[in-house]
């Protein structure tokens, strides 16, 4: 069983890495904590980095998760490579670009990039955004699933995610206690589908409305509520068509006992009981 602690950061191929720096600062509100030659590092919490541009195909997404032990690390690699997925051991120096102690990378079963890193940086300074979005971290991801039950399974028997919920046959999936970690997406192909920010408060998310709809950025979903973590939501596109979302107020599942998942519809009022209805593909049959 790989153990999965948390995520850990997304990085992202673009052609134009002014722009996305530019947006993800001045619209999304992270803080740029390095700049290399084709490289830009952002921070949104404690972290060195939570998300990475790099010159690159846009197409190009990686998504992050951390390991307790180099231990745990190898035997993650084992585990992969007996179940057929080709797995790639970070080299120092690619370790060194994702300010992880070691890594592994491998392809989930739809074909999403993932990596496992050992000792993710911590910054010694606080995150302080360009503006003030609210932002408290960086917290969940969504990714695409060209088939929801076959990755389900191997997100949560190969990986030890539960799941919470499911929209449809996209599952949110947990991997402490908050109600969604990864959550997949059926799609034609793979990607990372979505990036999440949580916020402080319901405010900072209809704040973020206003400021970012003035600043004509096209709201793709919400403001809403999810019927299932119970978070006040608002969903963005950015740079290369990536969807970014600020949420406030995820539900926090503490008793594993008495949880039950629940089925929602694949449906707009699966996805907001406020009746947004979503513009985003992978929310609409
Ligand atoms: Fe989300």
């Amino acid at each position: 069983m790989i153990k999965l602690q948390d995520v850990s950061y997304v990085r992202l191929g673009t052609q134009d890495l002014e722009g996305a720096t530019h947006f993800a600062t001045d619209y999304l509100g992270l803080e740029v904590s390095e700049r290399g030659k084709d490289t830009v590092y952002f921070k949104s919490d404690a972290r060195e980095h939570t998300l990475c541009y790099f010159e690159g195909d846009p197409a190009d997404h990686t998504a992050a998760v951390e390991i307790g032990s180099r231990d745990d690390l190898s035997s993650a690699a084992a585990q992969l490579e007996k179940l057929g997925h080709a797995v790639e051991i970070g080299t120092a120096e690619q370790a060194e670009a994702r300010k992880v102690r070691e890594f592994i990378a491998f392809k989930d079963p739809s074909g999403n990039r993932i990596e496992l890193v050992w000792r993710p940086a911590h910054g010694g300074q606080r995150y302080h955004g360009v503006r003030d979005a609210g932002i408290t971290g960086f917290s969940h991801i969504g990714l695409c699933t060209t088939d929801a039950p076959r990755d389900e399974a191997f997100w949560t028997q190969v990986c030890n995610a539960r799941v919470s919920d499911r929209i449809g046959d996209a599952p949110l999936l947990r991997i402490d206690e908050v109600h969604h970690t990864i959550a997949l997406f059926p799609s034609s192909k793979p990607g990372i589908q979505h990036i999440n920010h949580q916020v402080e408060s319901g405010d900072d998310v209809m704040r973020s409305f206003n400021f970012l709809n003035d600043r004509q950025v096209r709201m793709v979903f919400g403001p809403g509520r999810h019927p299932t973590s119970s978070a006040k939501f608002l969903y963005f596109e950015g740079p290369d068509g990536m969807v970014f979302e600020y949420s406030s107020g995820v539900r926090s599942i503490a008793d594993e006992l008495l949880y039950r998942e629940r089925q929602f519809p694949f449906e707009p009022k699966g996805f907001c009981q406020w009746g947004a209805k979503p513009d985003v593909p992978e929310f609409r049959k």
